[in-house]
């Protein structure tokens, strides 16, 4: 929410202006900590960069965060938070054992403590970092509102609220729709899996006993059926790139789509299904339209459900909500 001042002669005229992003009225602001906390996007952008020119492929996990983060309490880091003796938390769920790059926020964080104490959101620093990693992996820049405030909550059960990799695309049209998004904008986040890779166990149950009727996955293309297969070779943990340039945030894994050789059934089925096969095909042509769509989208998914004022906090350790 933007506060501004107006003066009246002797009275002092408070003007309260409620901005809206998204579907509900969020008051978060682009310049949110242009006064408490000035060089936090400098802060955030040279740890991102740091990282990643080491290594590369935490891109994707920052992300990928990013959206764990959001889709399960909204945007509050509740993802962050390590379990307690008495509480299994959100990363111990088997849908985020595999999120990674969380040194980084905690690195960025420990910086902006020492800098503007109690000030900057872990919420804030995950979704700035998000927007940060897609840009360092060739993907387009974008402003994002500030404000985010860090939740208290953060319980293993909530993560049944995460879509399946099992999904097809009704059921993702469906669980993206309870959050607010459009097919078009579940098909357009989908196309961060252009960054990262996939493990074995999240897409085996597609080379096997796949239904009643066939016992390999029809959709997907047979040379690439032979990849898969020799990537679960290796192992449940062995990983498959998404598209053929996994640090690099493009329009490949629209192409893989078309070439039948995306790697989760959640993937392949954008391509499959009538009601969004027409993006795919149009991202898979126009990187451009992509781009700016990817971006409008990911504003909307940093703005779910947020906590704000008093109904969360500034933690100082993001692994831990405060005493
Ligand atoms: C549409 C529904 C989605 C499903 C079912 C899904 C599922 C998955 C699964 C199963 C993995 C691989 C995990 C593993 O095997 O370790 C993965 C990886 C990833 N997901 Fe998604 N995802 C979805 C949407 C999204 C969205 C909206 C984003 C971000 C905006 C995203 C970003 C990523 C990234 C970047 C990776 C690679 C992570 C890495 O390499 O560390 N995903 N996703």
């Amino acid at each position: 929410m933007a506060i501004s001042a107006v003066v009246h002669g002797p009275l002092l005229t408070l003007v309260v202006i409620v901005s809206r992003f998204g579907a509900g009225v969020v008051g978060l602001r682009m310049d949110y900590y242009f006064m408490t906390c000035p060089a936090v996007d400098q802060v955030i952008k040279n740890t991102v960069f740091n990282a990643l020119q080491a290594d590369p492929t935490l891109a994707a996990g920052l992300v990928r965060m990013h959206f764990h983060d959001c889709f399960i309490e909204g945007c509050d880091a509740s993802v962050l938070i390590d379990s307690t003796k008495d509480n299994t938390a959100e990363k111990d769920s088997p849908a985020n054992l595999s999120l990674r790059g969380y040194e980084i926020i905690d690195d960025a964080k420990q910086q902006l403590e020492a800098q503007c104490p109690g000030v900057v959101s872990c919420a804030d620093i995950v979704a700035m970092a998000a927007r940060d990693a897609v840009f360092f992996s060739g993907g387009p820049f974008y402003e994002i509102p500030k404000g985010r405030k860090d939740g208290r909550r953060s319980k293993i059960m909530d993560t049944i609220n995460l879509p399946s990799p099992a999904f097809n695309a009704s059921q993702l049209i469906r669980t993206f729709g309870l959050h607010g998004f459009t097919a078009q904008e579940m098909v357009v986040l989908s196309g961060a899996h252009t960054l990262g890779v996939a493990r074995c166990s999240s897409f085996k149950q597609r080379l096997s006993n796949f239904d009643s009727t066939h016992n390999v996955d029809p959709s997907i293309d047979s040379n690439f059926v032979k990849t898969l297969a020799g990537t679960c070779s290796k192992g449940d943990n062995a990983e498959q790139p998404f598209d053929m340039t996994r640090n690099d945030f493009d329009n490949a894994y629209f192409n893989a789509l078309l070439n039948r050789a995306g790697v989760l059934t959640s993937d392949q089925t954008l391509l499959t299904s009538t009601a969004t096969r027409g993006v795919v095909n149009a991202y898979a042509m126009n990187q451009a339209m992509f781009f700016l769509d990817f971006q409008r989208a990911m504003v909307k998914m940093g703005t779910l459900d947020v906590k704000e004022g008093v109904q969360g906090e500034i933690r100082s350790d993001c692994r831990r909500i405060n005493n």
